[in-house]
């Protein structure tokens, strides 16, 4: 799937804007700052493709990605804190909620978690939003070389407690490093089962 084109299709800022739901699409959803375009570029193989940055809140509206023609990638704007004004950010949660309850075409939401910092407060709420609009999620651990084996253990536990509370959680976790490569073939091979 991912040895083909991938293409940029449109940046979305309201509902209206979504491009025709005639394939279907998976989501990269989490806090800002998480690595979420970053995993969109390791994923493809493009380092550019998705802007990426150290600044929380890069990312401000929907960014669909064409795969083959096949499937939908979309890079979500984060959720938290964010480096942008609050009447903006407000806008882009508010089209983020919308968006993750309301897009029939929605395969999956893959939701990142940093690796050193695990679930939060704000992570479940969008767990809740996913479990209660009954959108299959699952959970992508980011940044893993960032920490020690002593830490990934703690954090893969303290996950899955987390998620035991959501039916609609996906109960496999991904351990994934942009940076140095790791989790991605296999979270490829996830996705290409899904086209
Ligand atoms: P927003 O669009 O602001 O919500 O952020 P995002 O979730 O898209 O994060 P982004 O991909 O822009 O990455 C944020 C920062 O984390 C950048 O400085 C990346 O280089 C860094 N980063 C992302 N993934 C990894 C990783 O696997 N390892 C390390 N060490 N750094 C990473
Ligand atoms: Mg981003």
């Amino acid at each position: 799937l991912f040895a083909g084109p991938v293409d940029f299709v449109k940046g979305v800022v309201a509902m209206s804007g979504l491009p025709p739901a005639d394939r279907l699409e998976i989501c990269f959803a989490g806090r800002s700052n998480v690595g979420k375009s970053s995993l969109i570029n390791a994923l493809t193989g493009r380092k550019a493709l998705a802007r990426t940055s150290n600044t929380p809140g890069r990312t401000q509206e929907i960014n669909y990605f064409d795969v083959g023609e096949k499937l939908f990638l979309v890079d979500l704007p984060g959720y938290g804190f964010a480096e942008a004004p609050v009447a903006v950010v407000r806008q882009w949660q508010a089209l983020l909620k919308s968006y993750l309850s309301g897009r029939a075409t929605l395969r999956r939401a893959f939701v990142l978690i940093d690796m050193r910092h695990g679930i939060k407060k704000v992570d479940e709420e969008i767990l809740d939003l996913l479990n209660k609009a009954a959108v299959t999620f699952q959970v992508v651990l980011t940044k893993a070389d960032k920490i020690s084996a002593a830490q990934r253990d703690k954090t893969l536990d303290q996950v899955r407690k987390a998620l035991a509370k959501h039916p609609a959680a996906y109960p496999e976790l991904l351990v994934t490093s942009s940076e140095k490569g790791e989790g991605i073939a296999t979270l490829r091979a996830i996705i290409a089962t899904m086209q």
